[in-house]
């Protein structure tokens, strides 16, 4: 099965599925499956919630502003979100929420495959990084589970705050580098055991 396939498969095992909370319409990702980066953000709003896409309302207009402005396209990525129905009044998602829709999620990845992740705000960054805060950590690389996690501030947060809209753009401009590997990535992955070669017995020279 190739990855639309597969993700289209994916999408309809999520709406058959009467055991998810949240009563809102899907918003599953859209983007390109070949991508070398994904952006995931925390849940759908109103806006998305209607059109059934991700990321298409005022916060989603920053994003998407800021990935042509890298000279990115956006069908060139991809964009979900962690938790893929709207939680009711916006209210941020619960762990519960997170924890439903997570193993799907991780299906998701694994079938783009993504080489970087760039999560938007602190509940996708904490799913891939748990110790993370992202005031400390937005815009910095690490590797974990065989990808580049690189967290940014949720568009929402840059609107609300002129600082964090500075910081925002700052991180985000730099995303081609971090991808080119010229800045540093933290490896977070454990380094492999080093095999010890069991000593020879001494053989006597004689
Ligand atoms: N905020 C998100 O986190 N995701 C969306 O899709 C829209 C707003």
């Amino acid at each position: 099965m190739d990855k639309r396939a597969a993700l289209e498969a994916l999408k309809a095992e999520m709406e058959a599925d009467k055991s998810l909370p949240l009563s809102a319409n899907l918003v599953f990702g859209e983007g390109n499956p070949d991508c070398e980066v994904l952006f995931i953000g925390e849940a759908p709003g109103q806006n998305e919630d209607i059109q059934k896409r991700p990321f298409v309302g005022r916060g989603g207009q920053l994003l998407r502003e800021n990935i042509r402005a890298i000279g990115w396209k956006e069908e060139d990525v991809y964009i979900t979100n962690i938790v893929k129905r709207r939680p009711p009044e916006n209210r941020d998602p619960m762990p519960d929420e997170i924890a439903a829709y997570a193993p799907y999620l991780a299906r998701q990845i694994e079938i783009i495959n993504p080489p970087i992740i760039v999560p938007l705000g602190r509940f996708s960054m904490n799913y891939f990084l748990p110790a993370a805060k992202i005031t400390r950590d937005q815009g910095k690389g690490f590797r974990t589970g065989g990808r580049v996690i690189v967290p940014q501030f949720h568009p929402a947060a840059a609107l609300r705050a002129p600082e964090v809209m500075r910081q925002f753009r700052e991180s985000f401009a730099e995303l081609p580098q971090m991808i080119a590997g010229k800045l540093p990535i933290k490896d977070l992955d454990p380094a492999p055991a080093v095999e010890k070669k069991k000593s020879k017995p001494q053989t006597s020279l004689f």
